[in-house]
């Protein structure tokens, strides 16, 4: 497969993405990636709107930090490597419920073309994941069926609808049949490496990126059967331009619709291109969550859907036992630390900090000492943190200080060890129960053992670890780091 060339003189020029790439040339992708993001930095959002930066909705922490949305699903994808497998079980809701339900457990069931068949084995997936086995023969069904599809991040939702795309096409036709519509430039680029890769062996099916910085001149149709872009080059292309004719689409994607959303202006753009598309349009949506501002969106976009549902794991608390020492200031918590470590063999630790100010600090404390530090805080780019939480989960370093920023998505398996150097907290100052479940929690299918430890230093941040306590009803456990006969009778 090709790329469509890059035109114009924007900032995308500089990034030569002609080029069809093997999966072992990932890592050219990822230095795009750096050279988009750098440049990002500077010039607003990824549609060229001139925008302060970080626009989107994203949460603000106690720190002033913003966790952007689009940046945390790129980070997801940069740092992961395989697919997340779930156990649950997927709902499925039929628009026609008298219509039978079609799963497939191997990927021939589908009858794909060799072609594709090829590719998907290519790239090393032996069988479909959970969502993929229900969503894959609705995605493919004749009479098209509309879909909303919501599972957790990883577990196969963009592999599952680029297979669709590109079984889709008849690339005898020279025109733009399948549109998808994603975030931000980033995501658009990853979903077209996805399928290129797929499509490696399909070699008459072209791509095109309808991205800012793309241009082609008015009413110049576009030969390509598939397009990749975000929402306000779309838009342009199907009207203003006229370099697709929105009634020739015949299928329609939006990813991340959980992410688009949280970008001013991209939930009106993606209705608007909806609106072009012809009736008898395929229409299919994802979202890694649905809370309800999603669904209305969904439904908006999808018309008559049929629906799937992946509960994501439950996070617990089971394996692991948690712990609070009693600091009178922050060197005590710094002393307490190093206490710990004297004590227990640990293979690796995350350090929680409320503040990149004391991440900082505290790292710097913890390499005087000699252990092998690494700090991952809100100000470092998309590329720079997924480098540090590659060397971290590599073993290059052993302990990871943090800032709640980083603490999403990230799970190394081999960390024994997680400390609450602040706790977490909300705005008002209570107890942030879901982030210390995030930070602490494992899914219970790992069964891994750890210990969790909380630093207090206040008679407020006890208040918070009681509030905790009773959040999840489990026993936290009050730890003296200076009596040694203590720490080990507890710990061992
Ligand atoms: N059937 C499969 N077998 C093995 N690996 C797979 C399979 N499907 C997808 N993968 C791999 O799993 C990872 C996650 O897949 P994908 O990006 O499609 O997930 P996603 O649900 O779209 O995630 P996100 O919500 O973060 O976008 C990728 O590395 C992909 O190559
Ligand atoms: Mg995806």
């Amino acid at each position: 497969m090709t790329h469509f060339t890059m035109l114009g003189d924007s900032w995308a020029q500089s990034v030569d993405v002609q080029e069809a790439k093997t999966p072992s040339q990932m890592e050219f992708s990822k230095r795009e990636i750096t050279q988009l993001l750098s440049r990002l930095n500077q010039t607003g959002d990824v549609n060229g709107n001139v925008v302060p930066i970080k626009n989107t909705t994203g949460a603000l922490t106690k720190d002033g930090e913003v966790v952007d949305p689009a940046e945390q699903s790129l980070l997801n994808k940069l740092i992961r490597h395989t697919l997340v497998r779930n156990r649950n079980q997927v709902e499925v809701l039929q628009r026609d419920p008298t219509s039978p339900l079609y799963s497939v457990k191997t990927f021939e069931e589908l009858r794909l073309k060799p072609e594709l068949l090829k590719g998907v084995y290519n790239m090393g997936f032996n069988r479909p994941s959970r969502i993929q086995e229900n969503a894959l023969p609705m995605m493919l069904a004749q009479p098209p069926q509309n879909l909303i599809a919501q599972s957790q991040s990883g577990t196969g939702k963009t592999a599952a609808f680029s297979l669709a795309m590109l079984s889709h096409v008849d690339p005898a036709k020279k025109w733009t049949q399948c549109l998808c519509i994603a975030p931000t430039y980033e995501l658009a680029l990853q979903i077209g490496q996805v399928i290129e890769q797929m499509g490696k062996f399909y070699t008459d099916v072209k791509l095109a990126y309808a991205i800012r910085g793309n241009r082609l001149g008015r009413g110049m149709k576009l030969e390509q059967q598939i397009v990749i872009g975000t929402p306000g080059t779309v838009l342009d292309w199907c009207t203003k331009f006229k370099n697709i004719d929105p009634k020739n689409i015949t299928l329609f994607v939006l990813d991340e619709a959980d992410v688009m959303i949280a970008t001013q202006g991209h939930r009106d753009q993606s209705i608007r291109i909806q609106r072009q598309l012809s009736k008898d349009c395929q229409m299919l949506l994802f979202s890694a969550t649905f809370e309800d501002s999603v669904w209305k969106f969904a439904e908006q976009v999808v018309p008559d859907p049929n629906i799937i549902k992946l509960k994501r794991e439950e996070e617990t608390l089971d394996t692991i036992k948690q712990f609070y020492v009693v600091c009178q200031q922050e060197e005590d918590k710094f002393k307490a630390l190093c206490n710990l470590y004297g004590c227990l063999t640990i293979a690796q630790a995350m350090i929680f900090c409320q503040t990149r100010r004391m991440a900082s600090w505290l790292a710097t404390q913890m390499t005087k000492e000699g252990h092998q530090v690494a700090l991952l805080s809100g100000e470092m780019t998309v590329e720079q943190r997924a480098a540090v939480i590659d060397r971290f989960r590599n073993g290059k370093e052993k302990v990871l200080v943090t800032t709640n920023v980083c603490s999403r998505g990230i799970d190394v398996e081999q960390v024994s060890l997680v400390v609450n150097f602040d706790l977490p907290v909300d705005m008002a100052g209570d107890a942030d129960n879901e982030t210390y479940l995030h930070r602490i929690g494992r899914t219970g299918r790992f069964g891994r053992r750890g210990f969790a430890v909380n630093m207090i230093d206040s008679e407020r941040s006890m208040d918070v670890i009681q509030q905790i306590q009773m959040h999840f009803n489990r026993k936290i456990t009050k730890l003296d780091t200076s009596n040694l006969e203590e720490m080990e009778r507890l710990l061992c």
